[in-house]
């Protein structure tokens, strides 16, 4: 069976390019450029290699960026103090609280301090309640980036089966609901897996589509994966190496060797699903300079 390798990063590249058409228009308009702030606590690495590649992605479409560290000492009155501030600068179109926070800090009570009007994450209450319902919404990075990969790869999901395995409030919940939603390019049944399910594999065997986004390295093997299916690997993790220059490869939560012998079409770790993510924070900021969401 030949198999079609989504490209997530020529399709981010693709959605980058238009990006910086629109930009490059507003300036040319004298307009201010849209800018993306970020917040982040501490010292965690994979979150300050998230942070600095969503810098690099501003700055290559013109988006102005800025960050914000703070020590992870920072208490959870000083970090509402950075968000009050945030909520309050005019020349912030919408900023992001790089999670996950230090254990100290309340992450529902700084998540629900943003302004929602600025949440690019869609993360916070509002933004994800509007989405549920269908009304204009700030989406999450991730879902979101899974959407326009499925439209843009021509991938149908109109009636079909998506089984998403993982129901986290980033991805698996977020993702289910939009995919089943009465909408051009939704309209799919939807089968939400988690930790609790039992016979996992009769139900991943059903789907047409198959979005795995349980934070497990190499967790779908090919005998849960149905001929002919689209398999979606939102995971992303580090395993160290010491024969790799970096001293690490990244893989996903599919067991991409073998399942790509069996899957019509499967999305890489790393070029998938990864640049689509960034690559819709970027959508968000936009929409949030143009007051779209929000006006
Ligand atoms: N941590 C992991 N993914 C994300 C994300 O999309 N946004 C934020 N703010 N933190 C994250």
């Amino acid at each position: 069976m030949s198999i079609q390798i989504i490209d997530g990063k020529a399709i981010a590249d693709e959605i980058k390019k238009e990006i910086a058409i629109e930009v490059a228009s507003m300036i040319d308009k004298d307009e201010k450029a849209p800018h993306l702030a970020a917040i982040i606590v501490g010292e965690d690495a994979a979150s300050q290699t998230y942070v600095a590649s969503k810098e690099k992605a501003c700055k290559s479409v013109g988006i102005t960026s800025s960050v914000y560290k703070l020590p992870a000492s920072t208490s959870e009155k000083e970090l509402l103090d950075v968000v009050h501030f945030l909520n309050q600068d005019l020349d912030v179109d919408g900023y992001i609280v790089q999670l996950p926070l230090p254990d100290h800090i309340d992450e529902q009570k700084i998540l629900l301090a943003i302004n929602p009007a600025k949440d690019v994450d869609g993360f916070h209450p509002e933004n994800a309640g509007r989405m549920m319902l269908g009304l204009p919404a700030y989406l999450p990075a991730t879902p979101f980036g899974i959407m326009e990969l499925l439209k843009r790869s021509k991938i149908e999901t109109a009636a079909k089966h998506v089984v998403v395995i993982g129901r986290s409030n980033i991805v698996g919940t977020p993702i289910s609901v939009m995919l089943s939603r009465k909408a051009q390019n939704a309209n799919a049944t939807v089968t939400l897996c988690h930790s609790r399910t039992k016979n996992l594999k009769d139900i991943t065997l059903q789907a047409d589509i198959l979005i795995a986004a349980i934070g497990k390295v190499g967790f779908v093997t090919a005998d849960m994966v149905k001929p002919g299916a689209t398999v979606i690997d939102v995971g992303i993790h580090r395993v160290e190496d010491v024969g790799k220059e970096k001293g690490y490869y990244l893989t996903g939560d599919v067991d991409y060797e073998e399942v790509a012998k069996k899957a019509s079409a499967i999305t890489p770790v790393p070029g998938g699903i990864g640049p689509m993510t960034i690559v819709s924070l970027l959508q968000n900021t936009l929409l949030a300079s143009k007051r779209v969401i929000y006006s």
